[in-house]
């Protein structure tokens, strides 16, 4: 096992859920954190509770990840020694609507579009060259079994999810003789605000979701995230696929109703 202290980690979508559960876990790990999102109030918060409790050194902003502008200014803005990032999370993402395609509100398609994929890449883009120059590096993506098979009532979501997959592959092609790691961590059901992103706030149909069954929590993921960053500098985890045991896949679960 490598350690992970004083190691730089940048975190996309730290406010809530999964990558906040990785903000903490890393902290733990008495990492250097750069916390993101669009919830500023929520990463600052977060930032003073592990300075706190872990005594982490951590940098926190806005950012919307769909704002290519942004991204590359707030990489660029970065002080000399924060860019020395030794661990990308792209994990900004949502699911909104769910809906048969030809009923389906294209604005929905832009945001998950915009986010998932494009989003990632403009992160990506601004931080690989310098794990480049350096040598040295891991990019972590947080995909998902919708990456893996498309289910109805989902295309954009899956198309997303498929296309984060298809760049982690390339990434890694692109990367193999720069001494980068990169990872997919690709989860099913896990409870965190994603559902109530997706309903609209309908929390009702939220609950729905997880209804007969025990899902994941975010420190699950957390936890997977958190083997694949350390393991020795010569293994490289390719892909971690984590459902709940009592989802199967996208299609299968088995609820006590
Ligand atoms: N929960 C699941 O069942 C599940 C399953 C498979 C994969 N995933 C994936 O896991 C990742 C995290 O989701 P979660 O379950 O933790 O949901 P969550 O609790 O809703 O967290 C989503 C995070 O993404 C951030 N985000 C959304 N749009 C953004 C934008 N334009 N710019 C920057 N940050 C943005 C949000 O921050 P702000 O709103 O503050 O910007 C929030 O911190 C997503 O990529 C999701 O697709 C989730």
């Amino acid at each position: 096992m490598e350690s992970l202290e004083n190691k730089i980690v940048f975190i996309t979508g730290a406010s809530s859920g999964i990558g906040k559960a990785c903000a903490v876990e890393f902290a733990k790990a008495k990492a250097k954190l750069i916390l993101s999102a669009r919830r500023v109030d929520m990463v600052k918060n977060l930032s003073e509770e592990l300075k706190q409790k872990y005594n982490t050194e951590t940098i926190f902003f806005h950012l919307d990840v769909r704002k290519r502008k942004d991204v590359e200014k707030a990489i660029s803005d970065l002080p000399d020694e924060w860019k020395k990032i030794d661990i990308l999370i792209n994990n900004a993402g949502l699911a909104k609507g769910f809906a048969k395609l030809h009923e389906d509100n294209p604005d929905n398609w832009d945001d998950m579009i915009d986010t998932n994929v494009k989003g990632l890449l403009y992160v990506t883009h601004a931080i690989v060259p310098f794990m480049v120059e350096r040598k040295t590096g891991h990019v972590i993506n947080i995909g998902s079994i919708a990456g893996r098979a498309a289910y109805p009532n989902g295309s954009v979501y899956c198309a997303t999810k498929h296309a984060v997959l298809a760049i982690n592959n390339s990434l890694r092609m692109d990367l193999i003789d720069k001494n980068i790691r990169v990872s997919t961590v690709d989860p099913g059901m896990v409870e965190t605000d994603f559902s109530n992103i997706r309903f609209n706030g309908d929390k009702e149909k939220a609950k729905q979701v997880y209804r007969g069954l025990k899902p994941l929590v975010a420190e699950d993921i957390a936890d997977a995230v958190i083997y694949c960053a350390s393991r020795p500098k010569h293994v490289n985890i390719s892909e971690v696929v984590i459902t709940p045991t009592a989802q199967a896949n996208a299609f299968v679960a088995y609820r006590e109703l």
